[in-house]
């Protein structure tokens, strides 16, 4: 039987980025919607262009170079956010607004006071007004899975004959359950009057482990678009995840009526980039992209994937990915085979200046490394983009004496403002005095929520990637830093992040405003 084909939203630039500390720069957005156009999503969620203007830019310039997706901006029903989206998507090939409005009682007399009336017209005038823009409009009905029913039929009614062609119904607060919320999604195609004039999706969160049940219970009830994100990233506990709706259709092609054109091969490498941007690791045992998600430990089942692969694995390690950690260049590589090597990936370079840095780094790091993988490569890059963004503090040298029975000591320089400034400090552990250090010199009134270090490919030789996440009176903000030096890594990753905190902060769209 022909199967109907499911459209794959990725909302990791916006959903994903909501997450505490995952906000990404312009150059970093690009770089993963550029490998999501090359993993084959329909559509592509690049930000909330509204928001900030460091993200209205990030909007435009993926609006400017993907070609083989849909690019949308979400906003909310105001005229100015709608505005602001066709703005930032103008020259898309495929432009698409996404605009919402909170429509279950909860939400709509506590969070917005307005009554369902006023909620019915804003929804409505909003789509109107996106289609003045652009012929490719959806509409969300915010806290859907706690929306009443009838009301969500009016609603969703209207806004098709409004003009809208895809109509979302989130689980926002990830409250739904596999048997009710795929039930509900058939009731309301059943019941909405002209259903088959939209298509309908689902959007759920995963505050109880469920999004990525509730959503394929969805797809059997009728949905014809998931939205989803890498990782599983998302606010919160996340989103259901790309690689689990993805691999689980096509695994399972004799229950689901449904395909889609992921290139599954895209997969791990996607994961391991948005992984490497944003600073969430991804656990060992996440289904699909976990490092143990096709290790066999124990002895039993060794020797039947040995015998037999099939006995243990329902998936190749292959089709996902696995295996392209591959060696890619040494100290003996020129400047031809590194800028090839990053146009493979997808990596944008704006300025010539830029590249030199980068194959200055990608020389230094050669010297250290004997093998530079992708990840290395991508870790690199993220280095020489983050130094376009203003700088306030940088790393020039650093000295840590650690020794047994005495407590370890750091003494940095650090450049802030044109000024080199040396500081010194001595603390529990090598790190501790080197954050101790930084923070004579930055005073940042910050709180370390999160230190953890990844190590970036296999062996000591590895890089180790440092994630350092900073609350400022409840601004959250996640820095990044790679050396081969995980001491080094962590100073980097710490000014990194006192470096974001000093750029402005962004609307959120659910909890500001309309
Ligand atoms: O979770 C949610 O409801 C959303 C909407 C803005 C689609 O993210
Ligand atoms: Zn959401």
């Amino acid at each position: 039987m022909a199967k109907d084909r499911l459209i794959i939203f990725d909302t990791t630039l916006r959903d994903g980025e909501q997450s505490p500390g995952a906000a990404m720069t312009r150059e970093e957005k690009l770089r993963i919607a550029k490998s999501l156009e090359k993993l084959g999503v329909d559509v592509i969620e690049a930000g909330f262009a509204t928001s900030s203007p460091g993200d209205f830019a990030a909007v435009k310039s993926i609006a400017e170079s993907i070609k083989d997706a849909s690019v949308c901006s979400l906003a909310r029903t105001t005229h100015s956010d709608i505005e602001r989206a066709a703005e930032a998507l103008e020259n898309a090939v495929a432009p698409r607004i996404h605009t919402f409005i909170a429509t279950s009682p909860i939400h709509m007399e506590y969070k917005l006071q307005m009554t369902p009336d006023e909620v019915f017209e804003q929804a409505v005038g909003a789509v109107k007004i996106a289609r003045n823009f652009v012929d490719d409009v959806e509409f969300s009905l915010e806290d859907g899975s706690r929306t009443e029913f009838d009301f969500m039929c009016r609603v969703i009614e209207a806004a098709i004959a409004a003009g809208a062609r895809t109509i979302n119904i989130p689980d926002t607060v990830g409250y739904g359950e596999p048997g009710e919320y795929g039930a509900m999604i058939g009731r309301v195609i059943e019941n909405v009057p002209n259903a088959d004039k939209a298509v309908f999706s689902v959007h759920c969160h995963n505050d109880l482990g469920l999004a990525v049940a509730n959503s394929l219970s969805a797809v059997m009830a009728g949905a014809r678009q998931v939205e989803c994100t890498i990782n599983g990233l998302g606010e919160r506990a996340g989103n259901a995840s790309l690689e689990e709706i993805v691999m689980a259709i096509r695994t399972r092609k004799d229950i689901f009526p449904v395909e889609t054109r992921i290139n599954t091969e895209q997969i791990v490498p996607v994961s391991r980039l948005v992984s490497t941007i944003t600073g969430f690791p991804v656990q060992p045992n996440k289904a699909v992209v976990g490092a143990n998600a096709f290790a066999h430990e124990s002895g039993i089942h060794q020797d039947g994937v040995l015998k037999y692969r099939e006995t243990y694995e329902i998936m190749k390690a292959q089709d996902v990915g696995w295996n392209t950690n591959r060696l890619v260049l040494g100290k003996l590589s020129g400047r031809a085979a590194f800028a090839a090597r990053l146009e493979e990936l997808g990596i944008p370079f704006e300025t010539k200046a830029e590249m030199n840095e980068a194959f200055m780094r990608f020389k230094e790091l050669a010297d250290k490394k004997r093998e530079i993988y992708d990840e290395d490569l991508q870790a690199l890059v993220s280095e020489v983009q983050m130094g376009d963004t203003d700088e306030h503090f940088r790393l020039i040298s650093m000295d840590v004496a650690t020794k047994t029975g005495r407590a370890p000591h750091a003494a940095l320089v650090i450049r802030s403002h044109g000024n080199d400034h040396e500081v010194e400090a001595d603390g529990d552990g090598p790190v501790d005095a080197v954050f101790k250090a930084i923070e004579k010199i930055a005073q940042s009134n910050t709180d370390l929520k999160l230190y953890s270090v990844n190590a970036i490919t296999t062996g000591t030789d590895s890089q180790g990637e440092v994630t350092v996440r900073l609350d400022r009176e409840g601004r959250i903000v996640n820095g990044q830093g790679a050396d081969t030096d995980i001491l080094v890594a962590s100073a980097k990753a710490y000014l990194n992040a006192l470096n974001i905190l000093e750029s402005p902060d962004r609307l959120h769209p659910q909890r500001d405003g309309v």
